[in-house]
């Protein structure tokens, strides 16, 4: 039987719209999803909302809202949000669920039958942001830590669970499993905390206070403490006890959380696992905040990030990455819309959508589209360490996603596309192509590069999986099955010879920020780089404009002018040009093809050269790219 890989977010708070944060959260625990389906197992992803406790009453009130309708209003916020960025979850769970409170009610009496629930009068400091109790040495300046007011004293007749008979027993487990938390700083972090002695959990709370919860099994007077409840949505989603998916995932579970709540989930629900007799969760993966522009990101100070907005403008795939990228694993990472920019422009519209769109226009060009068969004896001879650099590749992308490095597995990736790109230029197919003696080497350089490609396709799946099935259909691939799996990358010449592939297409189109944007801080609306349209012109004037089609018959470099050629083009008779393409064409490849000319253009003198015309080009932040005809046609045809 295949892995269980069961992996689970928060379940957010219906008290505010989805934001970055939870959007990173929720991508992360998709990512690795879709990893551990590539390995071959069984995977579960969860998210959900937790719809109960103090804080949602108070935000429905505000909307003068019932509680429920309220917090069906926000869940299919949060519902909705996820297709929309590409996540696929399993399942979503809601603490309002009846299932979900059966189990909680269950779990409940389980403990409370064993013992390790009693009833107490208690008098502490209650802060109702955090809906639970602090002691003094938690607060600072007398304030709570995470709302910065001052705790009220309040005395209460409650239920408290044994926490602190459990206390050594989560010691000795978190030392035996050195990574059930992790990164290491948090598993410290949490062993700090337990030097000191634990308190027992109130977890309960007066009906007279809050009725909006589940009802403790064994007193009907109070309703259950938010945190206990919202915790076991990690089984009760699974059908505990007996449910199919409970005896297949738990406790494969690998929980992902920001730092925010990791004294819930390192030590609380341990702890209640433990007391229950279920088993205990496998890792508590935890992360670092989203900062923007150096701050917390709050409502307050007006500069909460919608997933959504960003994704509308820049795409699934960009924002995807960009945040898989940008942030390392377990710490904090500061937001800002230039940054994306800049990680779209240089990472995916340079890297690797120069890297996709060259080697596609060249198997076009040198091959008509279709891939080449490999000569075996031009195979070794062309090949310079590239399938050792893509093994290589893979096993460091393994590595680092299996334990929640993502931005290192991307860094392994992007290494390789380097390679490919150093590869091209190595072995410039261009030189190869201009002697039929080369053919050979031309062919498995092609083949290479393309086999290249299908690697990468594979390696950033997980994070961009629309790019990944775009390359693998321009690489003549079924996107659906089987090149989405590890094992299938590691082994070379899966793409058949003979096949015909689709024409190359921009993956990654280069987006600029507005002006404004870039003032704001990256803030506000951004564009792609479109040039502003010229004043409008008649038909007249556009007629006065010769343009006209040109063969080149010949090509050289000027000594000392690096970047311009001079060209012999035929226009039904021969004239001199000279164009500035020498960093991007090669005179070899230049001769015999057709381009298009402005023949009437004023003669002008270029490192003194005359230069009678110009050649009609598009010219982009990649560098020049020439205009030319669908099929040839005779020199000198005039276009209109
Ligand atoms: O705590 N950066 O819900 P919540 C990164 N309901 N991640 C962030 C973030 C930021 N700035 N802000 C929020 C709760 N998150 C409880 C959880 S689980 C049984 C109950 C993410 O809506 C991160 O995952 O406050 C964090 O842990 C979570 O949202 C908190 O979500």
């Amino acid at each position: 039987m295949s892995t269980p890989f069961y992996i689970t977010t928060p379940i957010y708070y219906v008290n505010a719209r989805p934001h970055l944060g939870h959007a990173y959260t929720t991508i992360v625990a998709d990512v690795a999803t879709r990893y551990h389906s590539m390995r071959g197992e069984k995977v579960f992803f969860l998210t959900g909302t937790d719809e109960h406790g103090d804080k949602v009453v108070r935000a429905a009130k505000k909307e003068n809202l019932s509680p429920r309708v309220y917090v069906d209003n926000i869940s299919r916020l949060f519902q909705d949000l996820w297709p929309e960025l590409n996540v696929c979850n399993s399942a979503f769970i809601r603490t309002t669920d009846p299932g979900h409170m059966a189990v909680v009610e269950r779990v409940l009496q389980k403990i409370y039958d064993a013992g390790d629930i009693y009833f107490a009068e208690y008098e502490g400091l209650y802060c109702f942001g955090c809906e639970r109790f602090y002691t003094e040495r938690e607060l600072v300046d007398g304030k709570c830590p995470d709302h910065q007011v001052e705790p009220e004293t309040i005395q209460e007749a409650n239920y408290f669970f044994k926490m602190s008979r459990y206390q050594n027993w989560l010691i000795d487990h978190i030392r035996s499993n050195p990574d059930f938390i992790r990164p290491e700083r948090y598993k410290n972090e949490v062993l700090a905390f337990l030097k000191e002695p634990l308190e027992d959990l109130c977890i309960s709370r007066p009906k007279s206070r809050l009725k909006w919860g589940i009802t403790l099994p064994f007193d009907n007077n109070y309703v259950t403490y938010v945190w206990f409840d919202a915790l076991l949505n990690y089984v009760s989603a699974l059908g505990y006890p007996d449910g199919e998916l409970y005896q297949t995932f738990w406790p494969a579970a690998q929980h992902v959380v920001a730092k925010d709540i990791l004294k819930p989930h390192g030590i609380y629900w341990p702890i209640m696992l433990k007391a229950a007799g279920i088993p205990i969760y496998q890792h508590l993966n935890v992360h670092g905040y989203w900062n923007v522009e150096q701050s917390k990101m709050s409502k307050s100070l007006g500069n909460v990030i919608e997933p959504l907005q960003l994704k509308n403008v820049y795409g699934q795939d960009a924002f995807r990455f960009f945040l898989m990228r940008d942030m390392s694993f377990g710490l904090d990472s500061n937001f800002s819309e230039a940054s994306l920019v800049q990680r779209i422009n240089s990472d995916l519209a340079n890297d690797l959508g120069n890297l996709f769109s060259r080697v596609l226009s060249m198997v076009h060009k040198y091959c008509q589209g279709v891939v080449p068969a490999v000569d075996p004896s031009a195979e070794m001879e062309c090949e310079f360490g590239l399938q050792a650099d893509a093994l290589r590749a893979i096993e460091d992308f393994d590595r680092f996603m299996g334990t929640f490095q993502f931005h290192n597995a991307l860094a392994a990736v992007w290494k390789f596309i380097s390679k490919m790109n150093k590869y091209v230029d190595v072995t410039a197919p261009w030189e190869l192509a201009k002697k039929k003696a080369s053919r050979r080497q031309l062919d498995a350089v092609l083949y290479n590069l393309l086999e290249g490609l299908r690697v990468i396709s594979g390696l950033i799946y997980p994070v961009m999986p629309d790019a990944a099935a775009k390359m693998q259909k321009h690489l003549g691939l079924d996107s659906d099955t089987p090149f989405f799996i590890l094992d299938q990358l590691r082994t070379w010449k899966a793409i058949p010879a003979g096949t015909r592939l689709p024409k190359s297409i921009v993956l990654f189109p280069r987006v600029e920020m507005t002006e404004d944007a870039a003032k704001a801080g990256g803030q506000s609306e951004t564009a792609p780089t479109v040039p502003v349209i010229k004043p409008e012109i008649t038909l007249e004037e556009f007629g006065k404009i010769d343009l006209r089609v040109a063969t080149i018959v010949d090509a050289q470099r000027i000594p000392r002018a690096k970047k311009i050629l001079k060209l012999e083009i035929d226009l039904g008779k021969k004239r001199t040009i000279v164009a500035g393409i020498a960093e991007i064409y090669s005179p070899e490849e230049l001769i015999g093809k057709q381009v298009i000319v402005v023949a009437n253009l004023k003669p002008a003198k270029l490192m003194g050269i005359v230069s009678n015309g110009m050649l009609i080009a598009a010219v982009d932040d990649s560098g020049v790219t020439l205009a030319s005809l669908e099929k040839p046609v005779a020199p000198g045809t005039p276009l209109g």
